[in-house]
């Protein structure tokens, strides 16, 4: 983290408190949020675009083609949401509570990603109970948090297996949780707490901010998220959220 912290703001870091090195990663979150903005919107014109060529196509191919342009756009919009929320990071850290399903939400998480999932003989299948108790929570940011676990679930399997996404309810406790179990190699019990560092990654193409991200919207929330390896292999991350936030966790 240092040695990435120095490079992005040519500072020497090694010697600063952690403090003041959170203060400056949230600096160097928000320039990244920042430059990724541009790109978006350039993006969001081209698809408007594409929208309005399809025009020019025969019916069934146009219909075809706006199915997929339309969810390009929904993640589009859903990215905008994250760089917004990440800008919004660097000033005083908020959610945007409102009523979530979580089933629905898990649902449209895992209809996202069985595409990918899918062209790597991996099969995501979701268990959500009939009711569910109602859950306050901020959509954008508990999506984010459910793509980031189930990406990396695909990824620790790499090919061929399943992953489980379960949701279930503690009525005693208040609280609603999100599992997601996946069939990959696990994770080494001394690492259990160090994969939800920053930049802690294992990947040659990881940026190691998945897991301290969903750590992040949990913690807001006033949740949290946990790892364990099942008994019957691979990991298990759970996500548990109160099923309301109590007011600190939203100022
Ligand atoms: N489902 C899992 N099974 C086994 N190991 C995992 C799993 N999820 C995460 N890890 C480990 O935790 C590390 C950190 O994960 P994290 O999501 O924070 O970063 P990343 O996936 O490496 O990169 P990024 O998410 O930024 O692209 C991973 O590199 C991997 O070693
Ligand atoms: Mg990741």
């Amino acid at each position: 983290m240092d040695k990435i912290l120095a490079k992005a703001l040519g500072q020497d870091v090694a010697q600063l408190a952690a403090e003041e090195k959170q203060r400056l990663l949230s600096r160097l979150l928000a320039r990244l949020a920042h430059e990724i903005r541009n790109p978006l919107s350039s993006l969001d014109i081209h698809v408007q675009l594409l929208e309005e060529d399809l025009g020019e196509l025969a019916p069934p191919v146009r219909e075809k083609l706006s199915a997929r342009i339309e969810v390009i756009h929904g993640e589009l919009h859903r990215l905008e949401n994250i760089v917004r929320q990440f800008l919004s990071l660097a000033g005083p850290s908020s959610v945007n509570l409102q009523p979530v399903e979580m089933g629905r939400v898990a649902g449209h998480v895992c209809e996202l990603l069985r595409p990918e999932a899918a062209a790597r003989g991996i099969e995501i299948s979701l268990h959500v109970p009939a009711t569910l108790p109602p859950l306050t929570a901020d959509p954008v940011q508990v999506t984010q948090a459910l793509v980031n676990l189930v990406i990396n679930a695909i990824q620790a399997i790499e090919n061929t297996g399943r992953i489980e996404v379960r949701v279930t309810a503690d009525h005693k406790q208040n609280r609603l949780m999100v599992d997601v179990h996946d069939s990959g190699p696990g994770v080494p019990a001394g690492k259990q707490a160090t994969i939800f560092e920053p930049f802690f990654t294992t990947r040659t193409e990881g940026g190691g901010l998945g897991l301290w991200i969903v750590q992040q919207i949990a913690t807001a929330h006033g949740g949290s998220v946990g790892v364990a390896n099942a008994p019957t292999g691979g990991a298990v991350f759970t996500l548990q959220l109160p099923l309301q936030p109590t007011p600190n966790f939203h100022a």
